[in-house]
């Protein structure tokens, strides 16, 4: 089914995904927070990547590099200058939009009048702050716009220090910062986001079959947590699109509610990056190759994905309407590995009889699983949230459990009830979020 942006946006709110950011002040639209739910998710999907980039590779490191890092960087690396989207203002209601993203560029999308456009200016997306008490054009510092540089700048300390042979990749997660002129489409484009990208070091020569393997992978480990293969596409970038440095660049995309847009970039950044810092910088970056005694720049391929954009992604694509006899049902079908809580512990009433031993419960499986203990509201409200946030478990303390020690484990997706000894019920769980 497709889900309009003010459903998804609604039920984030509604159920502590994502709050506007400085919402009691009356909010700011281009930052948002993310609630007790929303931000159990977002780590479970930078986890996600941390772990198929990192953890299961041999290949890939990991860096954590800081946010500001010195101007000459973003010089060296082109930002500066061409960090740039190409604003115009409208004369009649002095609405800015982005030149490139209109649908038609003589006509103002907000006032709806013809020709009433500025001639377009380049304006460069880079925060710009002062380190230090004073402010001046020579402490003059940037928030990153992208994780990427604090890799390459860092790419012959990592190299070193773990003994990194070609082909070689660093990842890094973290946040990013871009005065983008439009904002949008709820957490989709904001000014305060975070990125999880990999900046893959290989021979020049084999650059284009990494080119591909790595659009592969990465289209991969979408569908392999749950997105629906045709939601996603890969669409080659043409080249009046390339970003400065890209030889090649290929967007994963994804139907998000207002059509098709970018999910992941992939580019092939060639040596640009580390040719330029090398001569900006004067160190050698330059790998040497102890079997032909060459010395050359890596090219590098780079997977960028943004983190808070794909959590959204993940939402849409979870969402689910249903009808359960005559009622409707809203649901996520969340991959478990993503789903915020894996379990809920829902004593039937809120008798002590039942919610002293459940609690009980809950707490002897913590350390296992992220799970939430809920007695407010009747059973069937309770159930009604926990498949809103998409939890697959829902496990049951009723009046039989003082009897019979047993539990009822609820399944989100088919609704199915099974009733299981509490002695077994860490086991269940584990076996039933393994399916
Ligand atoms: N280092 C390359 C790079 O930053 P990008 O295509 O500009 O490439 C990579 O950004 C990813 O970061 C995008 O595909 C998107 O998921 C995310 N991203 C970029 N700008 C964003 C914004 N303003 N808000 C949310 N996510 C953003």
């Amino acid at each position: 089914m497709t889900v309009s942006l003010e459903t998804i946006a609604n039920l984030a709110k509604r159920r502590g995904f994502v709050f506007q950011s400085s919402e009691i002040y009356g909010g700011i639209r281009s930052a948002y927070d993310y609630g007790p739910v929303g931000v159990l998710m977002l780590r479970n999907v930078k986890d996600q990547w941390w772990k198929s980039m990192v953890q299961c590779r041999g290949d890939v490191v990991g860096l954590d590099s800081a946010i500001i890092q010195a101007r000459a960087v973003w010089k060296a690396s082109g930002h500066e200058d061409a960090f740039t989207d190409p604003l115009v203002e409208c004369r009649n209601c002095n609405a800015r939009h982005r030149l490139d993203k209109l649908e038609d560029p003589d006509q103002c999308p907000n006032c709806g009048k013809r020709g009433t456009f500025t001639e377009p200016r380049q304006f460069n997306l880079m925060f710009k702050t002062h380190t230090g008490p004073v402010e001046s054009d020579d402490n003059l510092v940037y928030l990153r716009p992208e994780t990427a540089q604090g890799i390459f700048i860092n790419y012959e300390n990592v190299r070193r220090t773990n003994r990194m042979k070609l082909p070689f990749g660093i990842a890094q997660v973290g946040k990013s910062f871009r005065n983008e002129i439009t904002p949008g489409q709820f957490v989709f484009r904001t000014r305060e986001f975070e990125q999880m990208e990999m900046e893959f070091f290989c021979r020049p020569e084999e650059a284009p079959r990494w080119f591909d393997y790595w659009q592969e992978e990465r289209f991969r480990w979408y569908t392999d947590l749950g997105m629906r293969e045709e939601n996603l596409r890969i669409r080659p970038h043409d080249p009046d699109e390339l970003s400065h440095y890209s030889a090649g660049t290929v967007d994963i995309e994804y139907a998000f509610p207002w059509g098709w847009d970018e999910l992941e970039g992939i580019a092939n950044r060639t040596d640009y990056d580390l040719r330029a810092h090398s001569e900006a910088s004067g160190e050698d970056l330059r790998y040497f190759d102890q079997e032909t005694n060459e010395r050359f720049f890596p090219y590098v391929i780079e997977p960028a994905a943004g983190a808070t954009r794909t959590m959204f992604a993940f939402l849409i694509d979870a969402y689910h309407e249903e009808e359960v006899n005559g009622e409707q049902r809203v649901v996520l079908k969340l991959d478990p590995r993503l789903a915020p809580y894996q379990v809920a512990i829902l004593p039937l009433s809120k008798k002590p009889e039942l919610t002293e031993p459940a609690s009980k419960i809950a707490d002897s499986l913590r350390s296992e699983f992220m799970l939430e203990y809920d007695e407010t509201q009747s059973i069937g409200r309770r159930y009604r949230r926990q498949d809103e946030i998409g939890t697959p478990l829902c496990v049951t303390y009723d009046f039989d459990s003082i009897e019979d020690h047993s539990v009822t484990i609820r399944h989100r997706d088919t609704m199915k009830q099974e009733r299981v000894s509490i002695d077994r019920l860490a086991e269940a769980l584990r076996d039933a979020l393994k399916n």
